[in-house]
């Protein structure tokens, strides 16, 4: 999801994201008689706890899923494709810290996840709770910033396109899930994750602050730029909890629909 630096970060203060959330997390009804996913479509694999690879594996499997969700996976309700992946609105409200906003993002984009390499995945055979490690080379974010604040110390006011550029992502996600079961099978009730994540790089630009000032506006733009790793450290819990809300919602209804077995046979029944 994303990684947006200005949007992000930390805390307490959230309010948020409910419009996306709301958008994405619903919850689908099961009509048994046309059940998309009655038989284990061809392209995930399945693994075994009791199988000696069982890492790599998993990881394998991730991987096959993220690859097919790039293009959309058919049958597959309320989830489009990741790349690119359309968000309509994105809310951030943060009051205190290094970073102090009111913002929104609409009509954002976000491309890049079409080279998304999952590095290793990890379930639990005691918990069923997953850790991911993905890797993603470059990811561009872009859409309408309406934003009142400050990050660091510069004051950030306006209203017009921006974009923001991160790469060299490395992400860990850990996942926490219950099992359940429905229609014969088991599933995962995705119940939470935590993001972590480290880039190597930032490249950002905000057009229109200052309701079009433009000195302030480039000179600010090119603050941002020069002084991105200690903007994007000031950013990171925002934006990981962003990153978070997007993929818990997607994740649940991914795995709503398709069923845990189909990737670990031997979870067990209750
Ligand atoms: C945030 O901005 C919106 C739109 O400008 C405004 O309606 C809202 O009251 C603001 N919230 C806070 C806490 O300042
Ligand atoms: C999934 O977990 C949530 C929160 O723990 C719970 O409210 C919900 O009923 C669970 N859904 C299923 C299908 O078990």
């Amino acid at each position: 999801m994303s990684a947006t630096s200005w949007n992000v970060w930390s805390a307490s203060t959230w309010m948020l994201l409910s419009c996306l959330a709301s958008v994405a997390i619903v919850v689908i009804p099961t009509a048994s008689a046309s059940m998309p996913f009655d038989t284990k479509p061809e392209f995930i694999k399945t693994c075994r706890f009791d199988q000696p690879n069982f890492v790599d594996c998993s990881t394998e499997s991730v991987q096959g899923l993220f690859d097919k969700l790039v293009t959309g996976i058919e049958g597959l309700e309320h989830v489009g494709t990741i790349d690119p992946m359309k968000i309509s609105k994105i809310r951030i409200l943060q009051g205190d810290g290094p970073v102090s906003v009111n913002a929104s993002l609409s009509k954002v984009v976000v491309t890049g996840f079409a080279s998304t390499k999952v590095v290793r995945n990890v379930v639990s055979n005691k918990d069923f709770s997953w850790e991911t490690h993905i890797r993603l080379p470059k990811m561009r974010l872009e859409g309408n910033y309406h934003m009142q604040g400050r990050i660091l110390v510069i004051p950030l006011n306006g209203h017009g396109k921006c974009w923001f550029e991160p790469s060299g992502m490395d992400i860990i996600m850990r996942t926490t899930t219950d099992l359940y079961q429905k229609n014969g099978h088991v599933f995962y009730n995705v119940t939470a994750t935590k993001v972590d994540y480290t880039i190597s790089g930032l490249r950002l630009h905000m057009g229109n602050l200052f309701e079009g000032v433009k000195v302030l506006e480039d000179s600010t733009n090119q603050y941002l730029n020069d002084n991105w790793r200690p903007v994007s450290e000031a950013l990171k819990p925002i934006i990981a909890k962003t990153i978070e809300d997007i993929l818990l919602a997607i994740m649940q209804n991914i795995f709503n629909q398709i069923p845990a077995d189909y990737f670990v046979a031997d979870l067990p029944r209750a």
